[in-house]
């Protein structure tokens, strides 16, 4: 595989803070910004809405293989805007086990792939970008933070749900998302861990761009 893009891949656990960071680097730096989750997220809402229980792997691999998805401001699935319905427990408690199967997993991962192609420079935001989607990704950060903090930020996210509910749902899916056998969520052997429990948004932001220019000058 051959990069010629600048890659900054940015992989974590949910409520790392991977989203904020990922698309305020993208913005500093001007390169485009894609949210790999929400692809997944896409898979997981078409199977619902098709009456497809998510643990089939055969029919949702066939879903992802001839969806038709565009994935920005918007995430348009078949023509239909999920971008709202993707966030919702609905989808959130069936997208664990959507991105367990290795069928739905080659399929984006040669999606994100092509995506890229033509650009250059991205900012890639996910579970296996350093270590599956771009091994060779010059910028690699794996964004890590104690489950409190987590749990804190993704329920000031979804403020109409309870922060007990959102802390299981969280932990529930990191385990499913750690211990499934497809590129289980972990560090690249080379990516470089940040602890962002004492840190804002801001100050990880600063530690990507330093990376990012340590390797490339100035970008802009
Ligand atoms: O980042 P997120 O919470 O929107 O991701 C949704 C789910 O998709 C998450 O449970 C793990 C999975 N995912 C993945 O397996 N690989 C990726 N590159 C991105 C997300």
């Amino acid at each position: 595989m051959h990069v010629e893009a600048h890659v900054v891949a940015l992989d974590g656990p949910a409520g790392s803070g991977k989203s904020t960071v990922a698309r305020a680097v993208a913005s500093r730096l001007g390169f485009d910004y894609l949210d790999t989750g929400a692809m997944y997220r896409a898979v997981a809402f078409e199977a619902i809405r098709r009456g497809v229980d998510p643990q089939d792997a055969e029919r949702v691999g066939e879903i992802a293989k001839r969806m038709d998805l565009e994935v920005g401001e918007r995430v348009v699935v078949n023509g239909a805007d999920a971008t709202i319905e993707i966030r919702g427990p609905e989808v959130t408690r069936a997208v664990s086990s959507v991105a367990a199967h290795p069928k739905v997993r080659s399929e984006l991962v040669l999606r994100q792939r092509e995506w890229a192609t033509g650009r250059s420079g991205v900012v890639m935001e996910g579970r296996d970008i350093a270590t599956v989607v771009f091994p060779d990704a010059q910028v690699k950060v794996f964004l890590t933070a104690s489950e409190d903090a987590r749990a804190d930020r993704r329920s000031k996210e979804m403020r109409d749900r309870d922060y007990s509910d959102v802390a299981a749902d969280m932990v529930r899916r990191d385990r499913a998302d750690s211990t499934r056998a497809a590129s289980p969520l972990s560090a690249a052997a080379d990516a470089i861990v940040l602890d962002t429990t004492a840190l804002s948004s801001d100050e990880v932001v600063d530690k990507v761009l330093e990376l990012a220019r340590s390797k490339w000058g100035d970008v802009q």
